[in-house]
């Protein structure tokens, strides 16, 4: 357990607005900042952050809390080691972080498993250096691959014969229900064999730099798969998977750059010529994880996917993604020549690879490149598409100069004069508008709306135990019931910590609510920030109290009465049910009658 008092002292130290940038783009909007929700598939930015309380919350999918439990569920790590990397990140150093911290229970079972993997990648490398894997490093050296590099991505080989690789795990005590779930092991007439046999194999590891699962390349002309890789396994998912990501976040910083490419084959290429800030996809289309993982770089992306179609067209739908997250980017102007780094850098040479690699456009003249190539401009009908396919592009620039420049190449390659353009660019632009401007707005709270007058009190109640502390002797002197399970959780939270302090913050609060074992702790956390970042609250006062307790009482009275009606009259005929509401009324009009 990682002490109170430095949890306390690394928050004050930290800024939630500094620490949720370094993870997504966060705008400055009056007092709060927002920023698109990374919880939730948002598109406007629905994510409060108030640099005032340092907490963050979401008004569309509700989660909420402060920065230790904004990095806990972001990099989905317990809140221990999310306290440390906080501190990490804001550069806090205390002897008393350095204890081994308590994993999560994912954690915990997911610890065999990278003991495996890493297992079976030294077994491998070893392979490969060993008589077994000489075909593996013959295919290598074709491909000028040499030692250093192999250690470097650590590439190995797997033995041909497929049983030995599972025996040499077993011999390591990995378990046989371990080797599956990684994904290598398939079954074969009752034995378990290694899929990667007779391949070249690449391992691919997670952001940390721990290797999750494999993809392992054929060596010969056979029409197997080019290449086998790791189903999705619990420690491997290719959505959040980026080839190379943690080397390249080493160096990326001091690069001001990172290349995003297509395969692991062209990040190769890149670090022999000497560029060691590149990543892959590996083939795979890009997610908003991967997006968000590449933002976190804080560099230029440079986007280098290959030159035939479906890299193009992956180019394209990178392009959208990352205008949508902001991350900045420039693209590797590409021709109708080779298809990927590697292959340049075998026909052309180091220096060309690298000359190539510098020739950075931006997407509108992708965009140009891209259009005129693939659109035949022949008929009116293909010329007016290409215009119409180039708006959404235009519509961004905001430089007058560029924008004039762009419209005059349009209107060279289709003919039509500059005018057309022009106006297809204004009308578009007044149709389009409505989607990016949208302003949040954070008062239309779809829960809050349907919200019946004792839960609105019970939240005024509970509001007010936040901040004071005589709301808190007030609930417990009047024993005050709280009918929703959250706000009278969050009211027991409140107590229990304030038998042990004198002050409570509401970051100690949510500290508390995170560290405890509470199976709704999430819900918890989130309607605390969600109640903290209410205005429009009158301030603790003892009539107040007095009388959201007095309401409470009445409504509760009222949901009885309500309940007990329901109940006598469930499942009695219309006629029946007439009678007991007329008595019931009768009985209303005769208390109010004594009063
Ligand atoms: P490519 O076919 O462009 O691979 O696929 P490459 O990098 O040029 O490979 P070499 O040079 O022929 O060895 C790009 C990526 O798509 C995935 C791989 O991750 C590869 O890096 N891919 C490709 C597969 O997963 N399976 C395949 O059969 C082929
Ligand atoms: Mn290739």
């Amino acid at each position: 357990m990682i002490d109170q008092s430095i949890i306390e002292d690394i928050l004050k130290h930290a800024d939630i607005v500094d620490v949720i940038s370094s993870y997504i783009n966060v705008i400055k909007k009056g007092r709060n900042y927002v920023a698109v929700c990374p919880f939730h598939d948002d598109k406007n930015p629905s994510m409060m952050i108030s640099k005032e309380k340092q907490i963050f919350k979401c008004f569309v999918c509700g989660t909420g809390g402060n920065a230790i439990t904004f990095i806990q569920k972001y990099e989905n790590i317990s809140f221990e080691n999310a306290v440390k990397k906080l501190a990490e990140l804001i550069g806090y150093k205390d002897a008393r972080l350095n204890i081994k911290s308590t994993a999560s229970k994912q954690e915990e079972a997911n610890a065999p498993l990278y003991v495996t993997c890493e297992e079976l990648t030294k077994f491998y490398m070893m392979t490969l250096l060993a008589k077994e894997g000489e075909e593996g490093k013959k295919y290598l050296t074709e491909r000028f691959i040499d030692d250093e590099v192999i250690k470097q991505f650590r590439i190995g080989f797997c033995p041909n014969n497929p049983l030995i690789s599972i025996k040499y795990l077993q011999a390591k005590n990995c378990t046989l229900k371990d080797i599956e779930t990684i994904g290598v092991a398939g079954h074969s007439n009752g034995q378990y064999v290694d899929k990667n046999a007779g391949r070249v194999v690449f391992p691919l590891t997670d952001i940390n730099g721990k290797v999750v699962g494999y993809s392992a390349r054929k060596i010969n002309n056979s029409d197997e798969a080019k290449y086998v890789n790791s189903p999705e396994t619990p420690l491997f998912q290719k959505g959040n998977i980026i080839y190379n990501y943690a080397n390249a976040k080493k160096t990326a910083r001091l690069d001001g750059y990172c290349y995003l490419l297509e395969g692991f084959m062209d990040v190769i290429a890149l670090y022999r010529a000497g560029v060691k800030s590149a990543v892959a996809l590996m083939g795979t289309a890009l997610t908003m994880q991967q997006v968000n993982l590449l933002k976190r770089l804080n560099v230029e992306i440079r986007l280098c996917l290959d030159s035939d179609n479906p890299g193009q067209m992956a180019t394209l739908k990178a392009i959208e993604l990352f205008d949508k997250s902001n991350v900045k980017y420039r693209i590797v102007r590409r021709s109708n020549g080779p298809k990927d780094a590697d292959e340049i850098l075998d026909k052309y040479g180091k220096e060309n690879l690298i000359k190539w690699l510098n020739i950075l456009i931006d997407k509108v003249q992708f965009a140009m490149n891209y259009f005129s190539r693939t659109n035949p401009l022949n008929t009116i009908d293909e010329r007016k598409r290409f215009i119409l396919d180039f708006l959404p592009f235009l519509k961004n620039v905001n430089s007058e100069l560029e924008l004039e420049e762009y419209i005059v190449n349009i209107a060279k390659i289709t003919n039509f004069d500059r005018k057309v353009i022009t106006n297809a660019l204004e009308k578009y632009k007044k149709n389009n508008t409505h989607e990016e401007n949208a302003n949040i707005t954070l008062d239309i709270h779809p829960e809050r709306k349907a919200l019946k007058r004792l839960q609105l009190t019970e939240r005024m109640f509970v509001y007010q135990m936040l901040y004071s502390k005589k709301a808190l002797e007030f609930y417990k002197d009047k024993d005050v019931p709280l009918s929703n399970e959250i706000f009278s959780k969050i009211a027991s939270y409140i107590m229990e910590y304030y038998r042990n302090h004198e002050n409570m913050t509401i970051n100690d609060l949510i500290n508390s609510v995170a560290q405890s074992g509470d199976k709704e702790k999430d819900v918890i956390v989130s309607s605390i920030t969600e109640l903290s970042f209410e205005n429009r609250y009158p301030e603790c006062s003892n009539d107040l109290l007095n009388e959201l307790y007095s309401i409470i009482q009445k409504e509760r009275a009222k949901e009885y009465d309500n309940f007990i009606f329901e109940e006598s009259t469930k499942g009695k005929s219309d006629v029946e049910q007439l009678r007991i509401l007329r008595e019931r009324n009768i009985k209303k009009n005769a208390q109010l009658n004594k009063k």
